[in-house]
């Protein structure tokens, strides 16, 4: 990962004192506690692990969201948070609703809250330290059911930028829109974001303005196409986000670059962003 990603190291190591744990509040309603222990434990062999999980169901809009324990042993489960999530689904409560897709951190679907982290939960392991984890959506979306979080907004935004290759010339041979090898490494750090969601999620600006402020998922995107060699609408992605609100609500607080599960540094392409506006 050339560019963006080793500049995230840096930029990470250099803003750590100020980063903030990603999630510190949540727009949902209070929780309460029910327990659910479907697992025997299991002689000497067994490795119990309590899994506290969000549950609110749209179809009992009276109830108010509560936390769920499940109780898997760990000798019997896969690695990863998603296949505990998959064991319960499967094994104990078929009701409870996640979205998942690849299991390899490929799609994004499987973006939640996992023990205060936004994260994939096919890509994060389930800790062993400690006897109890907690899993929420992610936070301060309105819920679909569970941990499905509604991302209808983030997409209107995405289509907003007009994520995709726009230019009017014609390749010299009438084939392929071609790039210096230099132009491409340009794209390293920014392509691979698979809009997943947990760093616009996790960030504090997006949180209390995301009607307007586009967040670091879509800017992140939004910069991948402005440096793109071959594109030829510059002037009007600049126009766009030249209002207050677009992009400069971003005040480098860096949650985002923090909690990105595929290392990607979306302030540092915020902070390029606005370099290009400047100039
Ligand atoms: S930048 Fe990272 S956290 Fe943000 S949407 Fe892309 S992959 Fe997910
Ligand atoms: S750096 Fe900007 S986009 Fe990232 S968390 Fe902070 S305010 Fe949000
Ligand atoms: S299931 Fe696709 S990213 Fe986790």
């Amino acid at each position: 990962m050339a560019a963006l990603r080793s500049s995230s190291r840096l930029l990470a190591t250099a803003s750590r004192s100020a980063f903030k744990p990603a999630v510190l509040t949540r727009s949902m309603a209070t929780v309460g506690d029910a327990t659910n222990q479907a697992e025997p434990k299991n002689s000497t062999v067994s490795k119990m692990k309590k899994f506290q999980i969000y549950r609110w169901n749209p179809d009992q809009p009276t109830e108010k969201p509560k936390m769920q324990t499940y109780e898997l042993d760990l000798n019997k489960t896969g690695p990863m948070v998603l296949d505990a999530l998959v064991r319960i689904k499967n094994e104990i409560d078929p009701t409870l609703t996640f979205r998942r897709s690849c299991r390899e951190g490929i799609c994004g679907s499987c973006a939640m809250n996992i023990n205060g982290t936004n994260t994939l939960a096919c890509l994060c392991r389930i800790p062993t330290d400690t006897a109890e984890m907690k899993v929420y959506p992610l936070p301060h979306t309105y819920v679909v059911k569970d941990l499905v979080p509604d991302l209808t907004h983030f997409y209107k935004q995405y289509k907003s930028i007009k994520p995709y290759l726009q230019r009017d010339t014609p390749s010299p041979d009438g084939k392929e829109y071609r790039q210096s090898k230099a132009d491409r490494r340009k794209l390293d750090g920014l392509y691979e974001c698979i809009l997943c969601a947990c760093c616009s999620t996790s960030c504090p600006s997006y949180w209390w303005n995301q009607e307007e402020y586009l967040g670091p998922a879509i800017l992140l995107q939004s910069y991948r196409w402005i440096i793109d060699s071959r594109d030829e609408r510059l002037s009007e992605r600049k126009a766009a986000l030249d209002n207050s609100m677009s992009l400069y609500r971003c005040h480098t607080i860096l949650n985002c670059t923090r909690t990105c599960p595929k290392g990607l540094n979306p302030g540092l392409a915020i902070a390029e962003i606005k370099k290009e506006m400047a100039f």
